[in-house]
């Protein structure tokens, strides 16, 4: 059976039975003033992941929560696969030990750092985390990133119904409580217009590479054969074609109690672009427009993002 590297499911089930008995303002803590869910991460994981040594060729994915992260993980552990040789998705192209990993490194227990020491290389991290937040040998070695960001306006959307679909999350009785949180930076790993920010400070860095949500979207064999060319993995015809089979939104929902267990509902929900247009008030739009200009329009990032585009009506 086919299991995903991002998940470990007796990790998950611990995390979610702990989750349900807690009372709502109990499921975040505040690390480092931002907020992280109380069941999956921790300070003590915190410590250790600061001294955690990321190798120069690990294969490395950074993402704002709900900026499409566990689709470029599907993407990018088919084509580390594919770099050795072996058939994406196969019994065989994951060891047992790479299987019991969740990949979001800020996700477990404090010990993860010491058994992934032993996983071969290349290793594949994930992260929702801001960059002053990462272990600092990531950019001391110059790993490799693929930096995925999503317009605002969606992110909001898809985080209000993850929050309402998962329990390690505060869940919201109204669409405006939520917005109103998401603009005040009360979400789980800090303020999306922060981490924007922060990131575009990285930006230029040539070990970088910038994709949007939208982009890999509007036209995704393009995406993934940037995406092999920038890991330096060479791809055929028939290589690129099986990753973007598997990488589907359709292929992802029907094999996601498989590879994400309890969370795949929540998980994979719509997987497209402008759902805000059903959620967001005019007045909600005009207050994100404005934060948008504010924080980040002017930042090669927020070009990136090409606002006018996805996120007016
Ligand atoms: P929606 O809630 O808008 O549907 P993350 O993995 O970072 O938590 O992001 C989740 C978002 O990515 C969800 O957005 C989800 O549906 C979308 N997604 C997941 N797999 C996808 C795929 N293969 N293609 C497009 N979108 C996908």
């Amino acid at each position: 059976m086919e299991k995903s590297r991002n998940i470990s499911e007796d990790f998950i089930q611990k995390a979610m039975a702990a989750a349900n008995s807690m009372r709502r303002d109990e499921l975040l803590f505040s690390y480092k003033g931002t907020l992280y869910p109380t069941t999956i991460c921790s300070p003590e994981t915190f410590k250790a992941l600061e001294s955690f040594e990321v190798r120069s060729d690990d294969v490395i994915l950074a993402g704002y929560p709900k900026s499409g992260t566990n689709w470029l993980s599907q993407i990018l552990t088919d084509l580390i696969a594919i770099s050795q040789k072996k058939t994406p998705g196969s019994e065989s192209s994951l060891n047992a030990e790479e299987q019991k990993e969740i990949a979001y490194l800020e996700v477990g227990d404090a010990k993860k750092y010491e058994r992934m020491t032993r996983l071969p290389s290349p290793r594949f991290l994930a992260s929702h985390l801001r960059p002053e937040n990462l272990p600092k040998s990531i950019f001391k070695n110059n790993a490799k990133i693929l930096l995925l960001i999503r317009n605002p306006k969606d992110v909001a959307t898809s985080f209000y119904h993850f929050s309402n679909g998962i329990v390690f999350l505060p869940s919201y009785e109204t669409w405006n409580d939520f917005f109103t949180d998401f603009m005040t930076k009360k979400m789980a790993w800090g303020c999306y217009f922060e981490y924007i920010s922060e990131w575009n400070k990285y930006a230029d860095k040539e070990n970088i590479m910038t994709i949007t949500y939208e982009e890999v979207k509007e036209n995704p064999a393009l995406s993934v054969k940037n995406i092999a060319t920038f890991f330096g993995i060479p791809l055929t015809e028939e290589e690129l074609q099986l990753v973007l089979e598997r990488s589907s939104f359709q292929s992802m929902k029907k094999n996601s109690d498989k590879t994400h267990g309890p969370i795949a509902n929540a998980l994979f929900r719509k997987g497209g672009v402008s759902d805000w247009k059903n959620l967001f008030s005019e007045d909600q739009s005009e207050k994100m427009d404005k934060a948008f200009e504010e924080h980040i329009a002017g930042t090669k990032l927020g070009k990136k993002l090409k606002y006018d585009l996805y996120c007016k009506a």
